[in-house]
C-alpha cells in the first residue's frame, strides 16, 4: 500500500495526534505522518513529536510568513494530505485553496451544531439529548466543510463539561481514524 505523507496541525495536548501515530504505524492504515505543526511552542503535543522522532515545526505569531514556511514544507516533504487535531489558529482562504479537498479537521460537536469555541459549555447548556464529534472538510468557512463523519453519544443528568470532554475525545480518536480511511478508500 502507497501510504500517503501527512502532516498535522496542533495547538494543545494532542491526544488525537497520539492516536493517528499510533493507528499509522499499522501496514494497512493508509497515512504516514510525515511533519507535525504547533503554533504554540509548549503544546504537549511536541511532546509526541519528539517520541516518535517526528519531524516538527513550530509556527507562532513572531514566525514571519507562516503559511508560505508551511507551504515549501509541505511542498519539500511531499504531503498531500493535511489534519487538523486540535489547531486553534484559522488557515487563510488562499492557503486552503491551494489544498483543495485534501484538509480534514475534527471538531467536539455535532455539526452543524454548537460551531466554534467553548463547545462543551455551550453543549451543556443546551437541551441537546446527543452530543459527540464530527470530522469534516475545512473550507473558508469555520467548521463549515463537507461532513465525512460523526459519532455521537447520549447527555444524561449527571453529565458535567468534564465528563461530556472525555466522552466526546474519547469518540474522536476513533473518529478521526476512520474519516481518514473512508476519504482515502
Ligand atoms: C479536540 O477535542 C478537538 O475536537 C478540538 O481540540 C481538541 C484537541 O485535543 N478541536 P488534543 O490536542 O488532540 O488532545
Amino acid at each position: 500500500m502507497v501510504k500517503k505523507n501527512t502532516c498535522v496541525f496542533i495547538s494543545g495536548k494532542g491526544s488525537n495526534l497520539n492516536k493517528i501515530i499510533l493507528n499509522s504505524r499499522s501496514y494497512v492504515f493508509p497515512i504516514n505522518i510525515k511533519l507535525i505543526i504547533s503554533n504554540k511552542k509548549d503544546a504537549g503535543g511536541l511532546k509526541i513529536a519528539k517520541k516518535f522522532s517526528i519531524p516538527y515545526m513550530v509556527v507562532n505569531k513572531k514566525t514571519r510568513y507562516p503559511e508560505k514556511k508551511i507551504l515549501n514544507e509541505l511542498k519539500k516533504r511531499k504531503i498531500s494530505l493535511l489534519l487538523l487535531a486540535g489547531y486553534m489558529r484559522i488557515l487563510s482562504k488562499r492557503f486552503i485553496k491551494s489544498f483543495g479537498n485534501t484538509i480534514l479537521n475534527i471538531h467536539p460537536s455535532l455539526l452543524p451544531k454548537f460551531k466554534g469555541l467553548d463547545t462543551f459549555k455551550r453543549v451543556l447548556n443546551s437541551k441537546e439529548k446527543k452530543t459527540g464529534c464530527t470530522v469534516h472538510f475545512v473550507n473558508e468557512k469555520l467548521d463549515n466543510g463537507k461532513i465525512v463523519l460523526k459519532k455521537s453519544f447520549y447527555i444524561n443528568d449527571k453529565d458535567n463539561i468534564d465528563s461530556i470532554k472525555k466522552k466526546t475525545q474519547t469518540l474522536e480518536y476513533r473518529a478521526f481514524s476512520e474519516a481518514i480511511i473512508k476519504i482515502i478508500k
